[in-house]
């Protein structure tokens, strides 16, 4: 299918969460979501052919949730509304995440794999995630394309709807690595944000057809 047929059809504002896959302070993740966020918006805002808004973007950062280590009593697939959750802080994820209909997961790699936290978050929920289409996207000294396998496997394993292609960033220099550990402004914004990372922006927007797809089925 076309990508303008992909937004077309993707009507009345469709909710996708770009979900920052980093906790630590310092950190950059924040920065890499929105650079994400900006390339996903210029895509609607050049293949659009109307006003209307055919998807609506958020960001979706964990400090904001402040989940502690996994402490619910029962097992999520087996729980189907927020109510039925122990805890307040697992209710209040539940509505968050069940209130969009699809996610991009932006990850750093740590130590081979993704964060701990972001398998925190994702194991709160089950029916939450189900169904819905998941695009990775990961970050880091060589792209972090393990850390985005291990993660494609896992949303694959609770039944999201998974794109295959999960572009990579990889830090340019060894001074942007050292920027990135320092949680250091990375330049990522403006014009000079857009003459780094060039072929990432397409991989991203063809990925980002590739959603649109799974959004739409
Ligand atoms: C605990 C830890 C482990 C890391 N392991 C890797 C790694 O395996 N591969 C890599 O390319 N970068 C690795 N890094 C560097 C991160 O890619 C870099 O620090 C990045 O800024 C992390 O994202 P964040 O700032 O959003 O937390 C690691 C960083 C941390 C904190």
């Amino acid at each position: 299918m076309a990508s303008n047929d992909n937004i077309a059809m993707t009507k009345n504002g469709a909710n996708v969460g770009i979900i920052i896959g980093s906790q630590r302070i310092p950190r950059v993740g924040p920065q890499i979501a929105t650079w994400v966020l900006n390339v996903l918006q210029e895509y609607q805002d050049s293949h659009s052919s109307t006003n209307q808004r055919a998807y609506a973007l958020s960001l979706i950062d964990l400090n904001d949730h402040q989940l502690p280590l996994f402490d619910e009593p029962g097992i999520p697939a087996q729980i189907s509304a927020p109510d039925g959750y122990a805890h307040e802080h697992t209710k209040a994820w539940s509505r968050r995440i069940n209130s969009f209909d699809g996610f991009v997961f932006v990850t750093p790699q740590y130590n081979w794999g993704y964060p701990a936290s972001l398998k925190n978050a994702i194991d709160y929920l089950f029916h939450e995630w189900k169904g819905k289409p998941a695009l990775v996207v990961s970050y880091g000294g060589h792209g972090g394309g393990k850390a985005a396998a291990q993660l494609q496997g896992v949303l694959g394993g609770i039944g999201m709807k998974v794109v295959e292609k999960a572009p990579p960033l990889t830090f340019i220099d060894r001074e942007q690595v050292g920027k990135a550990f320092r949680g250091e402004d990375l330049g990522l914004e403006g014009e000079a944000g857009r003459s780094l990372w060039v072929k990432e922006r397409e991989d991203v927007g063809v990925a980002w057809e590739q959603f649109l797809g799974l959004l739409n089925k």
